[in-house]
């Protein structure tokens, strides 16, 4: 499926039947069990990053930018706690849910200035760029680019999650893949966690915090990247090792082939 199809594909999701499902999931009403445990495991990832915050004890007044901020889960609690936040997100319908949210929440007191923004399409700078289950939605070729433009915007960290791709974790997904719901109206990507850092580096950064939630139907690894110090070199990624060995491997068997033909001709 083509990347265009997916935006488009998870932005009508995300004003339709998907509005109602996650507002709900990201609420405090009633749901049924699948979702019950999708809304607690989502809760951690998010006390994680706010303990993040909280441990570092420096948010007040920094700019905050949190792409793809669904109904402000993340965006309003930051804004309680002193930070200047820009909540973004493709789905209209998502951001107006954020705003009433916060207004609740918040009052006329530091409210997020939220917008309705593909996150292709930010533009500016921010201390810190954050973004919450979000990639789940796109293949990697995707992925690696919305983390480099995400990392353009950021001058401190980078604070992203996704659904690690591990053996275990794409049996699950295989075997979920077989039963109909109303999750399936997008499709869900899952990333190597080493694909997903090698895209940090490219851009600059390093890893210096990870985070792992884990519940029956909700998974999620949470990584925060800092900037490089000036002229350091990003350490090499198993992704690049490996391929760097299979490089190697390749270049001396057809050396051997190539000895070994020349020596039969010969
Ligand atoms: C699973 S929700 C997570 C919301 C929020 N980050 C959180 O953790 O509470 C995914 C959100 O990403 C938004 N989204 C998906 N693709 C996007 C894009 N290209 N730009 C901005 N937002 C996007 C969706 O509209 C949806 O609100």
């Amino acid at each position: 499926m083509a990347t265009t199809d997916d935006k488009t594909i998870v932005q009508n999701y995300f004003n339709a039947e998907g509005f109602d499902r996650w507002r709900r999931i990201y609420g405090g009403g009633e749901v049924n069990k699948v979702q019950l445990d999708i809304r607690e495991g989502h809760q951690q990832t998010v006390d994680t990053v706010l303990s993040w915050f909280r441990a570092d004890d420096n948010l007040e007044g920094r700019s905050i930018c949190d792409a793809g901020c669904g109904v402000g889960s993340l965006s309003i609690p930051l804004a309680q706690m002193g930070a200047q936040v820009s909540g973004s997100d493709i789905s209209a319908k998502m951001v107006g849910e954020a705003e009433d949210r916060a207004k609740q929440a918040l009052g006329d007191a530091n409210l997020p200035a939220f917008s309705v923004q593909d996150l292709e399409a930010l533009s500016g700078q921010y201390d810190t760029v954050v973004c919450l289950d979000v990639l789940i939605h796109y293949p990697q070729e995707k992925a690696a680019e919305m983390i480099q433009h995400l990392s353009s915007l950021a001058t401190n960290r980078v604070i992203l999650s996704f659904a690690p791709k591990t053996l275990a974790y794409t049996l699950l997904k295989k075997v979920g893949d077989f039963f109909p719901g109303p999750s399936k109206a997008t499709r869900a990507y899952l990333h190597r966690e080493e694909d997903v850092i090698a895209a940090l580096q490219k851009a600059g950064w390093q890893v210096e915090r990870k985070g792992m939630t884990k519940t029956s139907f909700y998974f999620s690894r949470l990584l925060e990247a800092k900037r490089l110090p000036e002229g350091a070199v990003a350490p090499v990624s198993n992704a690049d090792s490996q391929s760097a060995a299979l490089a190697w491997i390749s270049f001396a068997l057809i050396a051997g082939l190539a000895v070994l033909a020349f020596w039969r001709i010969s």
